[in-house]
């Protein structure tokens, strides 16, 4: 059995739930595939009391104050970045220039050149690389992409995708209007997961433009909170993306509708055990049944169910982060490739275009191509 040894930078909301899935990660996955152990090595924090706790707290052995002192250790074979947008890139650079297999949340970067920069870093290193965007490890999302893979809609028409979330979930709406380190908009922090999922399930975008409003007045600050968009897709299929965080009652709600010559799905992230299924022509047409499936994907045979509680007792938002990280730590140990299942940083560099592309459209009011 190999152990790998992690190191977590923040303890935060992404620290505390990345923390959580490496220590369960053996309890979930105990006996089926399973051929690692992982030591919680270091947590990192910047205040000696507050990360002290925290590392006790979470289960980790030991604690760094200065991310350089963590990152520069030979002790740590995972450096996990959970800090916020603005400490994503120097960290992760250099662990992966030392050698370590790096995760780090999304939005990889605030700028295409830096993510560029983090994903020429990691190729130059040949260390594995995971970009957090853990929605691809739900169930529901993993059977969508069967079913899509498997030519179910047929040729897919027309989606749209749609990250809503209520001013009373987001705890930091008004403090990222004010001065300090940057911070990405409601397009790099909601948008960007919407945009992974419909590269994931759909394909490529070739072209955006996007409106956005900035409901928050602040004379220092200006970010988007609402932005509206229309997408045109290589392959021909055209969209809508949206993401608020100004959506009254949608505490916190990703909407996904997927249109075919042969049917539609349908995914809610607030409903996120079921997907939606709709077939033009599912039953004998004399008996009328023609109707939508709610599909519980929480039966054995979907998609990590089996490693869960059994059929019936559902998932939460929480435990695609467990789902994500097994994928990477296995990748990590048995050598194979994070992509296609989970989002590499070639996935946060194109991510971190199209979020680009979306709010240079909304700046000019022209429809931009999108070039990786
Ligand atoms: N995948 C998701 O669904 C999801 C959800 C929320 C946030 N995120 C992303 O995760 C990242 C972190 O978000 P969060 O909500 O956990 O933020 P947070 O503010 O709750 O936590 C950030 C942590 O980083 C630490 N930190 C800040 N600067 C540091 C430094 N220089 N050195 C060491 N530690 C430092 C802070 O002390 C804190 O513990 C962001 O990039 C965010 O976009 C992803």
């Amino acid at each position: 059995m190999k152990e790998i040894r992690v190191g977590v930078l923040g303890y935060g909301l992404m620290g505390k739930v990345h923390s959580h899935a490496y220590r369960v990660i053996p309890v979930i996955y105990d006996d089926h595939a399973l051929n690692f152990t992982l030591e919680l090595a270091c947590l990192c924090g910047r205040s000696r009391e507050a990360v002290s706790k925290r590392a006790a707290s979470f289960g980790f052995k030991s604690y760094e104050t200065d991310w350089r002192a963590m990152v520069d250790r030979d002790d740590i074979d995972v450096f996990d970045n959970c800090g916020p947008d603005s400490v994503h890139v120097e960290p992760t650079i250099r662990a992966a220039e030392s050698g370590k297999h790096v995760v780090c949340e999304k939005p990889l970067a605030l700028t295409t050149d830096d993510a560029y920069r983090m994903l020429e870093a990691v190729k130059k290193a040949g260390v594995k690389h995971l970009c957090g965007f853990h929605l691809r490890f739900l169930p529901a999302i993993q059977l969508a992409r069967r079913l899509l893979d498997k030519g179910a809609l047929g040729r897919v028409l027309h989606v749209r995708a749609a990250f809503l979330e209520d001013p009373v979930a987001n705890t930091d709406l008004f403090a990222r209007h004010r001065p300090g380190p940057p911070v990405s908009g409601t397009i790099g922090d909601l948008g960007s997961h919407a945009i992974d999922l419909l590269r994931f399930l759909i394909g490529e975008p070739e072209a955006v433009a996007a409106l956005t409003r900035d409901v928050v007045q602040s004379e220092e600050v200006s970010i988007d909170d609402v932005f509206v968009a229309i997408v045109a897709f290589k392959n021909g299929v055209i969209g809508t993306l949206e993401a608020s965080k100004f959506a009254i009652g949608r505490r916190s709600s990703l909407e996904l509708q997927i249109y075919g010559e042969k049917g539609s799905m349908m995914f809610d992230l607030a409903s996120l055990n079921y997907l939606r299924v709709h077939m033009a022509e599912s039953g004998p047409q004399d008996l009328d049944i023609e109707g939508t499936r709610h599909i519980n994907v929480t039966d054995p045979t979907h998609p990590y169910a089996k490693y869960w509680w059994g059929a019936g007792h559902g998932l939460g938002w929480g435990d695609a982060f467990v789902n994500e990280l097994f994928h990477f730590v296995s990748c990590v140990v048995d050598g194979t490739d994070i992509s296609p299942l989970g989002a590499t940083f070639e996935d946060g560099y194109k991510a971190v275009v199209i979020t680009d592309a979306l709010a240079r459209s909304a700046r000019s009011r022209k429809e931009v191509s999108i070039t990786y």
